[in-house]
């Protein structure tokens, strides 16, 4: 692997160079075929703005160079997925998502583990987790709805493409403004407030903690192993990135990692009308098995 040679180091000023039609193209084909993401041709200045940065670091003059670069370097185009990747997630967003869980979904669990037909165990997938607010919003409301005092164990396992918002998930401090977004019994029991160097931030408690499991995986990678089934799978706010045409295998994907009675969630603009007619919308947005599944797991 070529050492990264900033320009500035070398006394060479950097000017942001444009980004060629032939380099956009290729650079986005590269993108789409290895993360499903389709990048349509409003997003040119986008994409040169947000890989400006990669060329400087290496000291490259042009898109065509960091193209040959990122072509033949697997680190790379990890960092390029990095940095086109978009991130914006909140903990608790999509209210409606979390009261369908806990007014409807919850209680058939419960009721199908009182009958003794599921064990007492509640799996839920976030593909496409971004910095953790997801997977540590359900984390909370499911430690609390099925705790292990009455003989429970929940897991949630947390994927995203981006090794950069893997991390920061991994790590799980945030703003303290971030707190705004939690339920009070939530913040009270599962976060704490930083004090001293960590003043101003907010850190994940141990009991949450202990059943997140962060992994990197590419939802468009065509066979990834994942620890399946799931009762519930989130894949929210990330269709929207993928090309038209990778939809139906990413999603079918998805949905041979659900348990037959589990639901899928996107997010509020996302659908599965014209892409799959094996799930039926439980609620816009949720999904569950269209043909009824035996109840067992
Ligand atoms: C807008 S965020 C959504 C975060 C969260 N699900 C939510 O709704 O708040 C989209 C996430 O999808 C991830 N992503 C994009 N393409 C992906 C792929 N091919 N495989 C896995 N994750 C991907 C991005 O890295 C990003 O973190």
């Amino acid at each position: 692997m070529v050492a990264e040679a900033p320009a500035e180091r070398l006394g060479v000023p950097f000017y942001a160079p444009p980004l060629a039609d032939r380099d956009f193209r290729l650079i986005r084909e590269l993108i789409e075929q290895v993360a499903g993401i389709h990048l349509s041709d409003c997003k040119r200045a986008l994409l040169a703005g947000r890989l400006n940065n990669r060329l400087r670091s290496l000291g490259l003059q042009t898109f065509g160079e960091y193209y040959a670069r990122v072509s033949e370097d697997e680190a790379e185009r990890v960092r390029m997925l990095d940095c086109i990747s978009t991130n914006e997630t909140h903990f608790f967003r999509e209210p409606e998502h979390f009261k369908l869980l806990e007014n409807t979904l919850f209680p058939q669990l419960e009721r199908q583990a009182e009958l003794g037909a599921i064990p007492k165990r509640v799996r839920v997938w976030s593909a496409g987790c971004s910095t953790g607010e997801e997977p540590y919003s359900l984390a909370m409301v499911l430690l609390t709805k099925f705790p292990a005092s009455r003989g429970w164990t929940v897991e949630v396992h947390a994927t995203d493409l981006s090794t950069r918002v893997l991390d920061a998930a991994r790590n799980g401090v945030w703003p303290i403004q971030r707190a705004s977004e939690i339920p009070e019994p939530y913040l009270k029991r599962f976060m704490l407030r930083g004090t001293g160097s960590q003043t101003g931030k907010m850190r994940a408690g141990d009991e949450v903690r202990t059943v997140l499991r962060f992994e990197r995986l590419n939802l468009n990678d065509e066979t990834y192993r994942v620890a399946g089934p799931f009762d519930f799978v989130f894949c929210r706010n990330v269709l929207i990135y993928f090309a038209q045409a990778a939809k139906p295998r990413i999603v079918g994907q998805l949905t041979r990692c659900l348990s037959p009675s589990g639901c899928l969630f996107l997010g509020h603009s996302e659908t599965l009308a014209g892409i799959t007619n094996t799930m039926r919308p439980v609620i816009p947005t949720v999904y569950a098995h269209a043909t009824p599944a035996p109840q067992s797991r």
